[in-house]
């Protein structure tokens, strides 16, 4: 990579960041980060990037979902195996109706700073700095919790070492277990989607009995206890990032170690930033978010200086319009990296074109919106050819009350009772279940196997 180090990002302007007050304790903590064990291997953000070049292809479909904003408050072993366990029960019944294999990222074990719409944040007449995400400030409303704190970095690479560390003993260690799918019990789920369940579940046990007579037992085989399970941050926190950027002792290769699969927000992709520098020079998987303001030229351009080699498995474009939006912008972006030939995997974020204030005054998002937004992306990509590789989403596996609509026919006045978020309002496992019967149907006709044999058959 030509002209590229870990920290060439600080000659271009940054937005977002937070400024510190003591910067000589900031270095002290960043050099401490830079010693500390890398949280993932170069190896493993190498073979995400080979399943997500399937899902460029059609021949895998993605499947991204966890908070919006990880907290030091909601750290809990049952907060992790509650995603984990949505996230195990969405790819299955994914699975099972489009039958492509579903690559599963979390956004999760290192999932803290955001980009805010405003600095500041005004409650009552009284004005003080916005919250920035658990390692950076504190969400409480007071001068002291809203100043940036170096050693919040620290706490928040301990809670991501221990998330992960659970997250590969259940993906490893026999939690996701094939056999065992009927122990992924669905707590609060509604009667209508623990049938629809229970009717996957009894197909999963068929398939896996027909297999052990025809002699591929579970216990022989190893891909049918375990799962690949990876993680992804927004890439926001760029001296934080710097940090956790080595050089993977494999290849000679820069790697950032803080996750698998990094993203640059939609606040920060402009071309000649510092995130998009950042990025340029790590060799993971990157996400970008694609929003109503980016020009498809603007698009092409970032493809261009993101992966100058078009390598298929580089990118995933998340396009995050809006249900009112979609279909004004999408067709664009796709015929534009079309014509530029540029090889991406794309992926729909059917949630931050969506939220709405409610008028109980919390932040929200209408399921209906949510779906009919997904539902557009699919029926997009079906016009344009191009597969619909994906699905980015904000969720959690317990039964908050935050964006309103679904089954449980969450509304205005139900968010105050279980509002948990530290930023953006979350599917709670419901409705992340009831997305996915939604739009299995959907998946199947989008695969590259459905579109190959709809040619052949025409
Ligand atoms: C997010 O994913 O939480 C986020 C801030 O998204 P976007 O950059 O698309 O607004
Ligand atoms: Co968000």
């Amino acid at each position: 990579m030509k002209n590229w180090k870990p920290n060439t990002w600080r000659n271009k302007p940054a937005k977002h960041l937070p400024v510190y007050s003591n910067e000589g304790k900031l270095n002290q903590v960043l050099k401490e980060i830079s010693k500390f064990p890398p949280l993932v291997f170069a190896g493993e953000s190498r073979s995400l990037k080979t399943q997500l070049k399937d899902v460029s292809e059609g021949k895998a479909f993605l499947f991204q979902g966890g908070d919006c904003a990880e907290s030091f408050e909601e750290f809990h072993p049952d907060h992790i195996r509650d995603l984990f366990k949505v996230m195990l029960q969405v790819s299955l019944i994914l699975t099972v109706s489009s039958h492509l294999p579903i690559v599963k990222i979390g956004r999760v074990a290192g999932q803290f700073s955001k980009p805010r719409s405003s600095p500041t944040e005004n409650v009552n007449g009284k004005e003080l700095p916005s919250y920035l995400g658990d390692n950076i400030n504190g969400m409480k409303f007071d001068e002291q919790s809203r100043i940036p704190d170096p050693d919040r970095l620290l706490r928040a690479y301990s809670q991501s070492a221990s998330t992960l560390n659970l997250l590969r003993a259940f993906s490893q260690g026999g939690y996701a277990d094939l056999s065992k799918v009927h122990l992924w019990n669905m707590s609060f789920v509604n009667e209508s989607a623990n049938k629809k369940f229970k009717e996957i579940q009894n197909r999963v046990s068929d398939a896996l009995q027909f297999m052990e007579a025809c002699g591929i037992t579970v216990e022989q085989n190893r891909r049918l206890r375990t799962v690949n399970f990876y993680t992804s941050h927004e890439a926001l926190h760029l001296p934080f990032e710097q940090a956790m950027t080595r050089i993977d002792s494999t290849t000679g290769e820069w790697h950032d170690t803080s996750a698998h699969f990094l993203w640059i927000g939609d606040r920060t992709r402009q071309i000649n930033g510092a995130h998009v520098e950042f990025c340029r020079g790590i060799k993971n998987p990157i996400g970008i978010k694609c929003g109503p303001s980016l020009d498809p030229k603007e698009l092409v351009k970032l493809a261009e200086v993101l992966n100058p080699e078009n390598e298929p498995g580089r990118l995933t474009l998340i396009a995050r319009f809006g249900h009112d939006k979609i279909k004004k912008n999408l067709p664009k972006m796709i015929q534009a990296i079309k014509k530029a030939g540029k090889k991406v995997a794309w992926v729909c974020d059917p949630m931050h074109g969506n939220t709405i204030k409610a008028s109980t005054g919390f932040k929200t998002r209408p399921f209906k919106d949510i779906i009919s937004e997904t539902k557009s992306f699919f029926e997009i990509h079906h016009d344009e050819g191009t597969y619909a590789g994906g699905l980015h989403i904000e969720m959690t596996g317990k039964n908050v009350t935050e964006c309103i609509g679904g089954a449980q026919k969450i509304t205005d006045k139900d968010l105050s009772s279980r509002y948990h978020t530290h930023c953006d309002p979350r599917l709670n496992a419901n409705q992340a279940i009831e997305l996915a019967f939604l739009i299995s149907e959907e998946i199947k006709k989008n695969s590259k196997y459905s579109i190959n044999s709809i040619k052949k058959a025409s």
